[in-house]
């Protein structure tokens, strides 16, 4: 039975109409706000390729992140920038390191908050890689025990989930076993699982000043050429305890969201990294798109996919453009 008995448009008359038969809606609980914070006081530096996103000392990370949580994001993932780097990212795994310091920091003044860590070491160290660098080559197993050390100085912090997103394989089973030893059974991984060498990275290496100083990440990051491998990638992290999966990045990924969400039943996280937050602003400052239009229809598209969360920049905007729908 077709057209003129079948008229798809007559549910698109009553906007109230179309609000009942909307099968995806976003929340600003689905968001998890990225937030870079850094050593110092007082400081929020500007990012020049993320407009509107900054550098964030403790003092001032705290209100930024209880702003977002009063309008209604749930969660920050941190990442840290350190004061001084070195070939093993040893600056990332000290108890009073930035990331640390900021968890308990964020714990004590907004105890209603989720402090989610990323866990990778390459915000700190010298080279910029993932991994330990030997001969050029960036080892697997030997940065396995960086990884294990930096979650358990989170899970110490009193983090609420944290998010290994090296690459590295085995990583998950082996912090899953480094948290397990110490008590912490129930801290949660949420697994950068099909993490693809994507040049969208390019503002978030900016901000954290971690460009790879040789090569790049292709020998541990998944080719975006690749759909099938994301499945295993998600199956083996499942299978070492990951509780949460992530697709990354997310808008030129979708068919990757859309078929994990299909293949297993674990939640599943899309990341809206930053070069899709820059492209969007970037064409909005330009008046070339309308920038808050554009930017919740990114948000939906994510969700639409089968995305159960969306880490974004857009996070505190995007809840704001909520509230006032
Ligand atoms: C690695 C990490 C990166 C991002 C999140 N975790 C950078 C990379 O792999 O080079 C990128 C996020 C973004 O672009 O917003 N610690």
């Amino acid at each position: 039975m077709g057209f003129p008995r079948q008229r798809l448009r007559r549910l698109r008359h009553h906007e109230l109409l179309r609000d009942m038969v909307r099968e995806t809606n976003l929340s600003p609980t689905d968001f998890v706000y990225p937030l870079f914070v850094t050593y110092g006081k007082g400081r929020q530096e500007s990012i020049a390729s993320m407009p509107g996103q900054y550098r964030w000392s403790i003092d001032l990370l705290v209100k930024e992140a209880a702003e977002a949580k009063a309008l209604g994001v749930p969660a920050v993932i941190l990442f840290g920038i350190p004061e001084q780097k070195d070939e093993r990212g040893t600056s990332g795994y000290k108890k009073d390191g930035v990331v640390q310091r900021a968890v308990r920091a964020l714990k004590d003044a907004v105890p209603d908050l989720l402090v989610m860590t990323d866990v990778c070491i390459d915000e700190y160290t010298s080279h910029g890689h993932c991994g330990i660098v030997q001969d050029g080559k960036i080892l697997n197993d030997e940065t396995l025990d960086c990884l294990c050390l930096m979650a358990r100085t989170h899970a110490e912090a009193g983090v609420d989930l944290v998010a290994p997103s090296d690459m590295m394989d085995g990583r998950v089973g082996a912090i899953r076993d480094a948290l397990d030893q110490v008590g912490y059974h129930d801290l949660p991984i949420m697994a950068y699982s099909a993490k693809y060498a994507s040049s969208l990275y390019a503002p978030f290496r900016d901000a954290a000043d971690s460009s790879p100083a040789f090569g790049d990440r292709r020998s541990y990051q998944m080719d975006p050429a690749n759909a099938r491998e994301a499945i295993r990638e998600v199956e083996l992290d499942i299978e070492e305890g990951a509780d949460v999966v992530m697709v990354k990045p997310a808008m030129l990924f979708l068919d990757i969201v859309r078929s994990i969400r299909e293949a297993v039943t674990v939640p599943l996280a899309a990341y809206q990294v930053s070069g899709e937050y820059s492209m969007i602003k970037a064409a909005g400052l330009q008046g070339w798109v309308d920038e808050e239009k554009v930017m919740m229809e990114s948000l939906l598209s994510i969700k639409r996919a089968g995305a159960d969360m969306i880490l974004t920049y857009f996070a505190k905007d995007a809840a704001r453009q909520l509230h006032h729908a």
